[in-house]
């Protein structure tokens, strides 16, 4: 493609993302297509003869979009918000316009330098303890994977990396943790036999006490406790394990503590949302996404350590096509993770933090808090309506409940949930607590504003009033 087409379809495409944006309203939130509809309009052989970008474009609008979900609609209410804002696509734009594949510090002197001042800006707006060093993964995923490695190394005096697994390690997670943890320690090799799911009191955080007595049943029988996984809002309900006392647990017990905070870490930006981080002080590692609720689109997930020479020693390669003249002089970010490749993340960080500045990234955040308790008000008040856990963030669970049995109240809320989705206007999704069926409530759009949650409210309430007639 020639460059003066190349400027033609680039202003063309950003006139369709600035009209998305400002019409992304006017779509059905979840996608109405059918499995296998899409497919169905593609063809099987890729074209042998180039084609024109009129025509990509046009089946991009007419096929692919039809397909879509659309996270960044004001009425999107389920699972976790994956929100962006304007800063953060022209970041991207560039991003993929320079291509640099920043896996060493001279791929890309500046990628290197940027993400180490912007994720101590993030250290500095979390009240992260200083010492602490982050770098960019792409998922929390990725990251909790990467602190069960270092716990892993730490635990076995970095043994593992060299001779493999001589005794079984064991983990720790609430029951309500996040599935990334049994993912992680099946890769990292702990074995999912090896993972303890810690019960959680009325509130859905980790009973501490629980914590330390299964610490040491497993040191009596002869494993190795390596590595506790606290939540600061878990995935179901936003509930907070309590950091300070299973801080000092693991500093008792010689435990490796990781905090997964994906969803609710953007909160403790917030002067008022700093108790989540009680006891922050005994954190091994720490991980947060501005990909969810920071306005930065995915993916970017920001991993804190208190000891960046653990990691790095858990991850570094030095193959000789590798190696630079500069190596003792910089940070070679293939050292900090599993992946070599890595992509110029920090960039859309830098332009979203810059162009909201601290204080509209805290409004932002205060205002979905706001809401939240809004709505929540409004489900405690209403007659049919129970609330299923505290409110701490920009999610309320909630469920219908006129008095039925447990099976027909399930029934009940699946229904109610199907017809609310098919509406179009919001999307919600489900999750059980205690084994109860439970809708998710989620504020955390940039674009979701008081009148769309009141409008949300209205649509289940009536919905819910037509069901209960029948
Ligand atoms: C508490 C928690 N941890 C981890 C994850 C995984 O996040 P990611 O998609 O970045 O891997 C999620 C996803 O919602 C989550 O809620």
């Amino acid at each position: 493609m020639e460059t003066k087409l190349f400027r033609q379809h680039g202003h063309q495409f950003v006139d369709w993302v600035a009209d998305y944006m400002e019409n992304v309203e006017n779509y059905p939130v979840m996608s109405r297509v059918k499995p296998g509809e899409i497919r169905a309009k593609l063809p099987a052989c890729p074209p042998q003869a180039p084609e024109s970008m009129d025509s990509i474009f046009r089946d991009f609008k007419e096929i692919i979009v039809p397909g879509i979900t659309h996270w960044q609609h004001p009425g999107w209410h389920a699972y976790f918000p994956a929100n962006n804002s304007p800063a953060s696509i022209l970041a991207e734009l560039l991003t993929a316009g320079i291509g640099a594949q920043c896996m060493v510090w001279q791929t890309s002197p500046a990628a290197a330098e940027l993400e180490d001042v912007v994720l101590e800006w993030l250290r500095q707006m979390l009240g992260l303890p200083e010492g602490f060093v982050g770098v960019i993964q792409d998922t929390a995923s990725t990251a909790t994977l990467c602190a069960l490695l270092c716990a892993r190394e730490w635990a076995t005096d970095f043994a593992s990396n060299e001779k493999g697994l001589s005794l079984p390690l064991v983990a720790y997670a609430s029951q309500e943790t996040h599935s990334s943890v049994e993912k992680g320690v099946k890769i990292a090799g702990f074995g999912k036999e090896n993972l303890r799911l810690i019960p959680s009191d009325d509130e859905f955080a980790m009973i501490p006490e629980k914590l330390e007595e299964a610490i040491l049943r497993d040191k009596e029988k002869g494993l190795r406790p390596a590595c506790v996984v606290a939540t600061i809002g878990t995935t179901s309900s936003t509930a907070v394990d309590p950091l300070a006392v299973i801080g000092r647990i693991c500093r008792r017990q010689n435990v490796w503590l990781h905090v997964d905070a994906a969803y609710a870490g953007t909160a403790a930006i917030l002067p008022e949302k700093q108790w989540v981080l009680e006891g922050k002080e005994d954190m091994d590692s720490f991980v947060f996404n501005p990909h969810k609720w920071m306005l930065t689109n995915f993916d970017c997930s920001a991993y804190f350590v208190k000891d960046a020479g653990r990691l790095v020693r858990t991850f570094e390669i030095h193959p000789e096509y590798l190696k630079t003249g500069v190596d003792p002089l910089v940070k070679n970010y293939r050292d900090w993770g599993i992946q070599l490749g890595r992509r110029f993340r920090a960039l859309k960080l830098w332009f979203v933090i810059r162009s909201y500045g601290v204080e509209g990234l805290q409004a932002f955040v205060r205002e979905h808090i706001r809401l939240a308790q809004l709505f929540k008000g409004w489900v405690e008040r209403a007659g049919n309506f129970e609330l299923m856990a505290p409110v701490h963030f920009g999610v309320v669970c909630f469920r219908l409940n006129d008095g039925r049995d447990e099976n027909a109240l399930t029934q009940l809320n699946k229904t109610l949930m199907e017809r609310l989705n098919a509406t179009g206007e919001i999307f919600l999704t489900h999750t059980t607590l205690r084994g109860k069926y439970t809708l998710r409530f989620v504020i955390g759009q940039r674009t979701t504003e008081e009148r769309h949650v009141r409008h949300a409210w209205d649509l289940i309430a009536s919905t819910a009033e037509e069901l209960l007639r029948k």
